[in-house]
């Protein structure tokens, strides 16, 4: 790889351009005219190559009750089938599928047959209890094989899953299970993480006290740990008593391209996390697209998203796209700290992962690491299989990427930036490894097809070199379909109609004047990315505010963080007077009751406060508000 100095662009080395299937710009280029001059006729293209349909699709975009757009709509197809019977009918049944290493480091080896076997096995359990097609169903439960067969299994009968991460409380599970109007959960007895045994069980016995959980029949449970845990008769079911005994097969229920796969919830500026719901066809193809150009996925390859199955990442690309690949993964059940904060690194050592990708957080905190502690500084490994790096959720600081090119990548691989969403299903703008010059901090270039750009608040082009909002002109096949159950709001929050149509990232961007190359500046919403995790401020200020007997009043920003990106500021005004004088009783909120939020975050960042502070109920909270800072 040579760096040019004046531009500080990295160029894919020879070596990295030849192996590539997308080799070299001018490869980049030709995809981008073939989908500029055929928009459909490309994607169609695409879903046939990458996607085996039962039934083939005739019809390709549907526009006709937009922003509902529908793709592939008459073709019909199992996603679990994709990823799994497909790769055994090519002759990769031996071939591993998964590599699990638990949180004290055992390993085990999960070859596609097997992990077919063990899904054909959770799809019938789910079967005899009831699942159909259509059901929703939620999975709480921490990195294993039965977390990702779990999720295979309701794919394979048609039912569409909810993971819910497993570090999130009772409420937030209950909230999510009567969102969905679950009719079964799937959970293990505890999780392990850090070495610590933590409860799962427990919680979601919890939730389903709180109320509104009516429609859960079963909760089926594995047993991870075989500590005790509480069982509630007719209700709760080992998972091992339910689908042991189940036949090893399971005929896949073929669905309708536009079928939901999964709901995945996710914080909005306003109002409870949101239903992000995915498609079937659309949404696998850009899963298996995705792993198949950005991350260049051979067959040789040892792929290891470091995402947990409860974030969009660990969905695309853990339990999706390198499987519709036929690809080997690593699935990890532990922290990148525990046993000590060399673990990424023994792991990359230890599988030879080629591929590795994760988070500029979990790099930022493994840096500092590095710094005071040389046993776990990653020279100390040998980390010479990798080829390939990349990082996802939340902006990289050019000199995060600069360690991780030259400590963790040796200099020799690329590094893709991609930014996406939650919404967006996989990949929007990204460097790929054999065509794109990388910009420490930038993710470069839209995914071929992808029509992102940067406009102003009234949807017109701004200029390279001038900052602006970041849509996407065009639908594509992997973007949200609708928000469960509030379809309005799908439609205000994604596509406002002064964007004249265009889909409404949530982030600000900026495009290099010299090399039209993207550059994130951060969410234009109240959304904060704290560890390349999203928080709405309205969520954190009513869970202060819930605690009625101290606070009475909350307002929550972001403020910039060395390791976490943004860290959480919260301005909280108690109800029992402070030390500190009675003044500090309101917080910098509007005469209309407004919380000036711009503002709590210039004072946050320590900046000078230079917004219209006229309407403000009481102006002098602000140097007050600055000095206790
Ligand atoms: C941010 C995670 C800069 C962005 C896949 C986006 C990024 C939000 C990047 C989505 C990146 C994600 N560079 N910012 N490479 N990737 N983001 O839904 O603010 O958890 O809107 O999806 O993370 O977070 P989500």
């Amino acid at each position: 790889m040579s760096e040019n100095q004046d531009q500080k662009l990295y160029l894919p080395s020879d070596a990295a351009v030849k192996a590539a299937r997308i080799s070299g710009m001018a490869a980049y280029d030709r995809l981008v005219a073939e989908a500029a001059q055929d928009y459909t006729g490309y994607w169609a293209r695409l879903a046939r190559e990458l996607i085996s349909w039962k039934k083939p699709f005739t019809q390709v975009l549907d526009e006709s009750q937009a922003p509902f757009f529908k793709w592939f709509a008459d073709g019909t197809l199992n996603a679990s089938y994709n990823c799994l019977d497909r790769n055994i009918e090519r002759g990769l049944g031996d071939k591993t599928a998964l590599i699990f290493e638990a949180d004290d480091g055992a390993v085990t080896r999960t070859s596609y047959s097997q992990l077919l076997a063990r899904t054909c096995q959770i799809a019938n359990g789910l079967k005899a209890l009831g699942v159909r097609k259509g059901d929703r169903v939620i999975i709480y439960i921490s990195m294993s094989v039965d977390g990702v067969a779990a999720m295979q299994a309701c794919a394979r009968i048609g039912a569409t899953h909810s993971v819910v991460f497993g570090g999130f409380s009772a409420q937030s599970l209950r909230d999510r299970i009567e969102d969905t109007g679950a009719v079964a959960v799937i959970t293990a007895d505890q999780q392990v993480r850090g070495g610590k045994n933590l409860p799962l069980k427990a919680i979601v016995d919890e939730a389903l006290t709180l109320g509104g959980c009516d429609s859960v029949k079963n909760v089926l449970v594995v047993k991870r740990t075989g500590n005790d845990v509480a069982m509630s008769a007719g209700r709760d079911r080992w998972m091992s008593e339910v689908v042991d005994t189940q036949p090893t097969t399971c005929e896949p229920e073929w669905v309708e391209a536009e079928h939901p796969l999964f709901l995945l919830y996710t914080s909005g500026s306003t109002g409870k996390p949101k239903g992000v719901q995915h498609s079937t066809g659309g949404y696998l193809l850009h899963a298996a697209l995705t792993t198949s150009w950005t991350f260049d996925l051979q067959a040789s390859d040892v792929f290891w998203c470091t995402a947990d199955i409860g974030w969009v990442t660990g969905h695309t690309y853990i339990a999706y796209g390198p499987l519709a690949l036929g690809g080997t993964e690593i699935v990890f059940e532990g922290v990148p700290t525990y046993p000590d904060a060399g673990r990424f690194w023994k792991m990359i050592q230890d599988h030879k992962v080629t591929i590795f990708y994760t988070a500029p957080t979990a790099i930022r905190s493994l840096i500092k690491a590095a710094e005071t502690n040389e046993a776990v500084h990653p020279r100390k490994y040998d980390l010479s299989s990798l080829r390939l790096l990349g990082s996802v959720g939340e902006p990289i600081n050019p000199a995060a990427w600069e360690w991780y090119h030259a400590n963790v990548g040796g200099g020799r691989c690329p590094i893709v930036d991609t930014f996406w969403q939650t919404e967006t299903g996989g990949h929007m703008i990204t460097p790929l490894p054999g065509a794109t010059p990388m910009v420490p901090g930038s993710c470069t270039l839209p995914f071929p097809g992808i029509q992102a750009a940067i406009v102003d608040e009234t949807g017109a082009d701004v200029p390279n070199g001038s900052g602006g909002i970041l849509v996407v002109k065009k639908p594509w096949p992997s973007m949200i379909r609708t928000i469960w159950g509030d379809g309005e709001r799908f439609k205000k929050s994604y596509f406002p109609p002064e964007l004249k149509g265009y889909y409404l990232a949530g982030d600000g961007a900026i495009r290099d004047a010299k090399t039209t190359y993207f550059t994130i500046t951060g969410r234009i919403d109240d959304v904060l990315n704290v560890s390349g995790h999203r928080m709405g401020t309205m969520e954190i200020e009513s869970a202060l505010v819930s605690c009625t007997e101290l606070v009475a009043e909350a307002a929550v920003v972001g403020r910039p963080d060395d390791t976490t990106g943004e860290a959480i500021c919260a301005f909280v005004v108690l109800k029992r007077p402070r030390p500190t004088g009675e003044e500090a009783k309101k917080i910098a909120k509007t005469r209309s009751g407004k919380i000036m939020r711009r503002l709590l975050r210039s004072i946050a960042k320590g900046e000078p406060i230079t917004q219209d502070t006229s309407t403000l109920e009481n102006p002098a909270i602000l140097d007050q508000l600055a000095q206790t800072n």
